[in-house]
């Protein structure tokens, strides 16, 4: 396996094996030797225990039982329905055995691989010349001076040869949601629970402008809380929107956030409407959009099903900007709290 190129981690017993299988996610092959007892497999520290939490662990990483013909009457169906194969020892060559486990491994990362990262990595492994920006040129721009040739050194050659321009077709394309890129926001939006997902390649302060362009209009109204990012004010200002701040709470230990239920009641917004000079006639013409950090920059996060329901008798829509909350859908404790809940919205 060795001369395969991998390297061979050997477990001294199942129990060592699982801990290695858990703490080392670059393992891409598990080969376990069957040669317990038939009636040991429930036994939480044999070959079937370390099986079976494995693929708990992990759906699709290759799992090999090193045995030989007259051993398999032994292991138990719910075993043989998990692993990928087996090994006979005693009936096929090295060579033979290596070149299976190489190519199991191989086929893993190939099927783990997401679809952008996943082209990406082949393309980079073509070494193709880069004839568009960026201007560095895969790189080769910096090792013409002593400070570029640290920065190479740094940053390494392939993050330099796979800084890539949209006008790689192998690549797809943002604009036409075509390609890889395309496949990739698809498997983002299902992933994060979206209806469409689209890549914006300059962060949230762009994401946030897109937003503010695709649904207001100059002389609209926009409800935002007053400690929106500055990117909003920004995008306020791009669009021709009018402000309506929603105000968020400050406690005494300097805690900014969040802002309160009362603050999202109709009746307040619409004397906040009322009240606010650049807004014509009595605030009647109601808002366009309604903006809310969340996390608040303490990290203090809404209830969004309510906030949603709140703001959604004043007005059609709501933007949770959550720059740094995006990984919210994988942690159980914050479910219900981010834009894209699994409640209703
Ligand atoms: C709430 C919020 N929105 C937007 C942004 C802007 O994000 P980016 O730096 O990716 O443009 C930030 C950045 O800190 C933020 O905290």
């Amino acid at each position: 396996v060795e001369e395969e190129g991998l390297s061979v981690l050997e477990a001294t017993g199942a129990e060592d094996g699982e801990s290695l299988i858990a703490s080392d996610p670059s393992i891409g092959c598990v080969l376990v030797g069957w040669h317990f007892g038939p009636h040991a497999e429930r036994d939480p520290h044999t070959a079937a225990g370390l099986i079976e939490r494995t693929r708990a662990h992990n759906g699709s990483l290759p799992i090999f039982i090193l045995t030989d013909r007259t051993q398999l009457q032994a292991i138990p169906l719910d075993v043989i329905r998990v692993v990928t194969g087996y090994v006979w020892k005693l009936e096929d060559t090295a060579d033979f055995i290596a070149g299976r486990v190489a190519n199991a491994v191989k086929a893993y990362l190939r099927s783990i691989m997401p679809p952008f990262f996943g082209e990406l990595v082949r393309f980079a492994e073509d070494y193709e010349y880069s004839w568009h920006t960026p201007g560095h040129s895969g790189g080769t721009a910096f090792l013409k001076s002593p400070t570029g040739i640290a920065f190479h050194e740094f940053y390494g050659e392939t993050m330099l040869r796979s800084d890539l321009s949209v006008s790689v077709p192998q690549l797809g394309s943002l604009m036409e949601h075509s390609g890889v890129v395309g496949e990739a926001e698809r498997a983002a939006a299902k992933v994060f629970g979206a209806d469409a997902t689209y890549f914006v390649t300059n962060g949230t302060s762009s994401a946030n402008k897109m937003v503010l362009h695709g649904c207001v209009t100059p002389g609209d109204v926009v409800l935002v809380d007053r400690n929106c990012h500055k990117s909003l004010q920004h995008a306020l200002t791009m669009t021709g929107a009018i402000p309506v701040y929603l105000i968020p709470s400050r406690n005494h230990y300097g805690i900014i956030g969040p802002i309160h239920s009362s603050e999202f009641q109709p009746e307040t917004i619409q004397a906040k409407l009322a009240d606010n000079p650049l807004v014509e006639g009595n605030g009647d013409v109601g808002a366009a959009l309604a903006v809310v950090t969340n996390s608040t920059y303490d990290g203090l996060c809404y209830d969004v099903q309510t906030t949603t329901e709140l703001l959604g008798q004043s007005v059609d829509r709501v933007h949770f900007d959550e720059a740094w909350f995006g990984y919210a859908a994988f942690g159980p404790m914050y479910e219900g709290r981010y834009g894209m809940h699994r409640g209703p919205r």
